[in-house]
């Protein structure tokens, strides 16, 4: 009898753990995120999510192909930009789709855009 009832709870907690993966997997991004830095001298940015993941998988920068973590371990500042943002997850696609024709953004101002 005991059993049973254990056995019945063992199941419930696995469809309950699935259930909450499903949720997870259904939240949706919002068509543009406002990315503040630390830094109070750089203004925030529009970053228009919509936008850059229809041109893109979304395992291009999350971490699975529905979303989740930003594909770096030190997410931020990194996987945006280092001083001087030579490298990082937005700056090395946009010289690379740069030299391919595209008009992306390159100077500070151009993300860092004052209101
Ligand atoms: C070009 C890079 C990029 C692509 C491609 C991309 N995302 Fe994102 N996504 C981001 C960034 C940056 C954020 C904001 C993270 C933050 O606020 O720190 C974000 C945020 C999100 C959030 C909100 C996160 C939260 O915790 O509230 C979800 C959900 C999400 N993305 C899902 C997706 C899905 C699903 C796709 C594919 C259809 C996708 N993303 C494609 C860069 C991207
Ligand atoms: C996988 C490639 C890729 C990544 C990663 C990427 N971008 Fe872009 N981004 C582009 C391209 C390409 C354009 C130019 C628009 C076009 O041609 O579709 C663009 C345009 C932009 C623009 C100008 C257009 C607009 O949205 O107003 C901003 C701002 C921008 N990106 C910010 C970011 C930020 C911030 C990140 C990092 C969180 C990022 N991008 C990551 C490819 C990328
Ligand atoms: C492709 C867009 C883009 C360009 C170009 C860019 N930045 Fe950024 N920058 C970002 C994003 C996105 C963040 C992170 C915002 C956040 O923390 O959510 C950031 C953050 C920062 C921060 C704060 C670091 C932190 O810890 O939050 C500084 C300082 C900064 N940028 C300076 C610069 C300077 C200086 C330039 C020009 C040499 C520049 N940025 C060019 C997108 C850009």
């Amino acid at each position: 009898m005991k059993r049973t009832v254990l056995a019945i709870l063992i199941v419930m907690a696995v469809v309950c753990a699935s259930a909450g993966t499903l949720f997870a997997q259904a939240k949706k991004a919002p068509a543009t995120i406002t990315l503040t830095p630390k830094v109070k001298a750089m203004a925030p940015i529009t970053f228009n999510h919509a936008m850059h993941s229809t041109e893109n998988k979304c395992d291009t920068c999350h971490a699975t192909a529905t979303g989740g973590a930003l594909k770096t371990a030190d997410a931020k500042p990194n996987a945006f930009h280092a001083a001087g943002a030579k490298a990082g997850l937005c700056i090395d696609c946009h010289v690379t789709s740069a030299a391919a024709g595209k008009k992306t953004p390159s100077k500070c101002a151009d993300c860092h855009k004052k209101a």
